[in-house]
């Protein structure tokens, strides 16, 4: 049953941290703060889905002033608990819809969290959203993978994503409705805790036409935060697009 903290409840976010450790390492976080701080500017920094801060802590420590919107205060408390937390601003609500004062020089949504808004609809009102707090010339940042569909067998839903001794992961596709659900089995204690939480899949092109229906043009695209070329055999995207300069 959903509380009004979403799929990332207390049970979620008191583990948050540890089931996605790789994701904390400096090899992978270093990047993302060079890449956003580069184009932040002197600007400020908006965060969709701030989550835990894995990003925004070290980007606020970096000088650019982060403001988070987050579905929930789970997650937030994690944030609030870390050297750095108190200081960094954050509204409770939908990413999609939210607003908060002032402008921004970069807005940005990474590790697939665009996915968890689950209709098209509200995914482009992301867009929307996000393009009403840019400032002219500013950016919209997505992290986000590619839909694994050239992997997946005729006929086959299931994909696993991670196989490990003591975690096992499945997405489960519906490609009638672009719907992806990641079921994650994990060995917790001596049992085996399950979670599942459903995506939207949306592809490149998709995202560069609901950019365009907010009146932002697609500036850059990369396979990675350093810049890796974006080709077809690329996994994830790194996708950049600008609200025009008046
Ligand atoms: C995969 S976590 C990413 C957290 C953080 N950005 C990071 O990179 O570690 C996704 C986060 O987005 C939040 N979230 C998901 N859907 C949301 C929505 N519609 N509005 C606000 N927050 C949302 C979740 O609660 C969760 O904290």
């Amino acid at each position: 049953m959903l509380d009004g903290d979403g799929y990332f409840d207390e049970r979620v976010a008191a583990r948050y941290d540890e089931s996605a450790a790789e994701m904390f390492d400096p090899a992978v976080v270093d990047p993302v703060i060079d890449f956003l701080v580069e184009i932040a500017g002197s600007g400020r920094a908006l965060e969709l889905g701030i989550g835990t801060g894995r990003i925004a802590l070290s980007l606020a420590q970096r000088g650019v002033p982060v403001h988070g919107i987050e579905l929930s205060k789970a997650m937030v408390a994690r944030l609030r608990a870390k050297p750095g937390g108190e200081d960094i601003a954050v509204t409770i609500g939908d990413f999609a819809t939210t607003t908060v004062d002032g402008t921004f020089t970069v807005a940005y949504v990474v590790f697939n969290t665009i996915m968890n808004l689950t209709t098209q609809a509200a995914q482009i009102a992301c867009f929307r959203n996000v393009a009403a707090h840019l400032e002219p010339g500013g950016c919209f940042v997505i992290e986000v993978g590619i839909p694994d569909l050239q992997r997946l067998p005729p006929g086959e839903t299931i994909r696993p994503f991670h196989v490990s001794e003591t975690r096992w992961g499945f997405d489960e596709y519906d490609v009638a409705i672009q719907g992806l659900a990641s079921h994650h089995f994990e060995m917790v204690d001596g049992r085996v805790e399950r979670l599942s939480i459903p995506f939207r899949y949306v592809w490149p092109s998709e995202l560069d036409l609901m950019a365009q229906l907010s009146g932002m043009r697609l500036r850059e695209r990369w396979s990675g935060w350093k810049r890796e070329p974006f080709t077809s055999d690329s996994r994830k995207h790194v996708s950049v697009w600008e609200k025009p300069a008046v």
